[in-house]
C-alpha cells in the first residue's frame, strides 16, 4: 500500500521504517525540517535498536522517504498514520492541540485529492477524541461524511520504547478501532502476515483499551516496588516472594480480579490489606498505592448507593447478602454493608439471598449481623417474588439463577441495578430500565 506517516517521533519513525520493510511504500511527514533531512539522508530521527538499517535501507531501496509537503503526501498515498505527540497539559489534561492541526491539514488536502483515503490515528487519545473532536474536522475540511468518503480508524501503539523495531514484527496484539469495515480492512491489510491476535472493536474501545494497558502497568509497577519496599523493611527476601507470586497462575497472574464488578470483601482482603498497610506506616514506608485500595473499594460501594438515589425511588430490592456466591459468610461482606447505608437512609428494603437464613447463622458471623444491621430479620424476604413485588428498584448483587430467571426484561417492572454484569447485561444495557454499575 502507499502510506504517508504524520509525526516522524519514536511511533512515527518505527512504523514508517517497519512499514517500508514489510513492502509498503511509505512518505514520513514532519514539520520539523531536521528529522525529514534525516530520513532523507537514510538516518533515523530517533534511537532504536536495529532501526538505523531499516529506515537506510528503506530509502536506498526506494520505499521510504520523508517530505514536509502534506498535500504531496496525501495525493499520493491512499491511507496516513497520524503519530503526533498528545503530551500533557500542565494540570495534566491531553493536549490535543498536534492531532487537531495534523487532522486539519490532512482533511485540506484530501479535499483535493478525491477518491477513498483512510486515515488511522495511532496517537494515544482518550476515548471520545476521535468520534468527537477529530472526526468532524475532518468532514469539515474535506466537505465529505467519514465511514463513505473517507476511511477513519484508531489503531493505538503497543510497542515498546528500546524494542519497539522487534515488537513491530512480533506485536503483543494489533488493535483496529474501525469506523466502518472498509476502514478496518485497511488497517488490517497494512499488517498483513505479521503475527498476534488482531481486535477489531468500536472506536472509543480501542481508544481505552491502551489507557487500561498503560494504567495497569503502571500499576503493576508500583505495586511490585510498594510491596518489595515492605518486605525490605520487615526483612524478607522480596524477589523470593514476588517469584512465588508470579508462579501463581491461577490467582495472581491470570484474568482472574480483573472484570469490573461490585466491591470486595469478606473476613480477608479488607483485614489483610489493613493489617499489611498498618505494618508498613509502622516502619516508615510509604505505600500511597496499598493504602488507597480500601478507601477505592469504599468509593465503588457508594456508586452504587448513588446510582438508587438518582432513580428518585424509595422501595429498594437486594438480591444477594453474603460476601460471595455459595456461602453464607456475611462478614465484611459489601453486600451487608451496601444493605445497612441504605437501611441507614431511610429505603424500605426487603432483601433475598437463598444462602443467608437468620435461623442457620452461628457464631462470628451471627454476632457480625448482629452488630452492623440487627434489623436484617425483618428485611430479609423468603423468595425472590416476594422482593420483586415490593421493589420499586432492585440491586442485584447475586447471579443465583432463581434470581437471573426471574428478573423482568424491559421496562414496566422496577429499575435493574446491576451490581454482578448479569449474564445478559450487554442486552439489557439497550433496555430503559436498566443500570450497570460499572458497564
Ligand atoms: N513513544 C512511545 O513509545 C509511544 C508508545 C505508544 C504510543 N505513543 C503515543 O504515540 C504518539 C507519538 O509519540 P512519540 O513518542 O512518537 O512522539 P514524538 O514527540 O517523539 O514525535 C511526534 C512527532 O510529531 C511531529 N509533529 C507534530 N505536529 C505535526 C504535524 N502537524 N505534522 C507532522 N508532524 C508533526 C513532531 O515534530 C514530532 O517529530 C503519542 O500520542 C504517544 O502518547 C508513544
Amino acid at each position: 500500500m502507499r502510506v504517508s506517516v504524520f509525526g516522524l517521533g519514536y511511533v512515527g519513525c518505527v512504523s514508517a521504517a517497519c512499514l517500508a520493510a514489510t513492502g509498503h511504500r511509505v512518505v514520513g511527514v514532519d514539520v520539523n525540517r531536521v528529522k525529514v533531512d534525516l530520513v532523507n539522508d537514510g538516518k533515523a530521527p530517533v534511537v532504536e535498536e536495529r532501526i538505523g538499517e531499516l529506515v537506510a535501507e528503506g530509502v536506498r531501496s526506494g520505499a521510504l522517504r520523508a517530505t514536509g509537503d502534506v498535500r504531496a503526501a496525501i495525493m499520493d498515498s491512499e491511507v496516513s498514520l497520524v503519530c503526533v505527540g498528545t503530551p500533557s497539559e500542565f494540570n495534566g489534561s491531553l493536549c490535543t492541540t498536534y492531532l487537531e492541526r495534523v487532522t486539519e491539514e490532512i482533511g485540506a488536502a484530501l479535499a483535493e485529492r478525491g477518491g477513498r483515503h483512510t486515515v488511522v490515528f495511532r496517537s494515544t487519545m482518550l476515548p471520545g477524541t476521535c468520534l468527537n473532536l477529530l472526526l468532524p474536522i475532518l468532514e469539515k475540511y474535506v466537505g465529505g461524511t467519514a465511514g463513505v468518503d473517507i476511511g477513519v480508524a484508531v489503531n493505538p501503539e503497543f510497542l515498546r520504547e528500546g524494542t519497539s523495531v522487534r515488537d513491530f514484527f512480533d506485536p503483543p496484539k494489533t488493535v483496529i478501532g474501525e469506523l466502518d469495515p472498509a476502514s478496518g480492512d485497511t488497517v488490517a491489510a497494512l499488517y498483513d502476515g505479521l503475527p498476534g491476535e488482531v481486535f477489531r472493536v468500536p472506536i472509543p474501545t480501542a481508544e481505552a483499551i491502551k489507557y487500561a494497558d498503560n494504567a495497569f502497568h503502571g500499576l503493576k509497577i508500583g505495586f511490585a516496588n510498594e510491596l518489595g519496599a515492605v518486605c525490605q523493611a520487615l526483612g524478607v527476601d522480596s524477589h523470593q516472594v514476588m517469584d512465588v507470586f508470579l508462579a501463581d497462575r491461577k490467582l495472581n497472574i491470570s484474568p482472574a480480579y480483573l472484570r469490573p464488578g461490585f466491591a470486595f470483601g469478606g473476613s480477608c482482603l479488607p483485614k489483610d490489606l489493613r493489617s499489611l498497610v498498618h505494618a508498613a506506616q509502622r516502619a516508615d514506608v510509604s505505600v500511597p498505592i496499598l493504602a488507597h485500595v480500601l478507601p477505592s473499594n469504599a468509593d465503588h460501594l457508594q456508586r452504587a448507593v448513588e446510582l438508587v438515589e438518582r432513580t428518585g425511588k424509595r422501595r429498594v430490592g437486594l438480591f444477594g447478602l453474603s460476601f460471595k456466591p455459595g456461602t453464607d459468610d456475611l462478614r465484611e461482606s459489601p453486600l451487608v454493608e451496601l444493605a445497612e447505608r441504605l437501611f441507614g437512609k431511610g429505603y424500605d428494603l426487603r432483601i433475598h439471598d437463598a444462602n443467608v437464613s437468620l435461623s442457620r447463622l452461628l457464631g462470628a458471623n451471627r454476632e457480625y449481623i448482629e452488630t452492623r444491621l440487627p434489623h436484617l430479620a425483618q428485611l430479609l424476604a423468603d423468595s425472590v417474588e416476594d422482593v420483586l413485588e415490593h421493589a420499586e428498584v432492585c440491586l442485584v448483587g447475586t447471579r443465583d439463577p432463581a434470581v437471573l430467571s426471574a428478573l423482568p426484561r424491559g421496562s414496566g417492572g422496577p429499575v435493574i441495578v446491576d451490581l454482578v454484569h448479569l449474564p445478559d447485561a450487554e442486552a439489557r444495557r439497550a433496555e430503559p430500565g436498566y443500570v450497570g454499575l460499572a458497564w
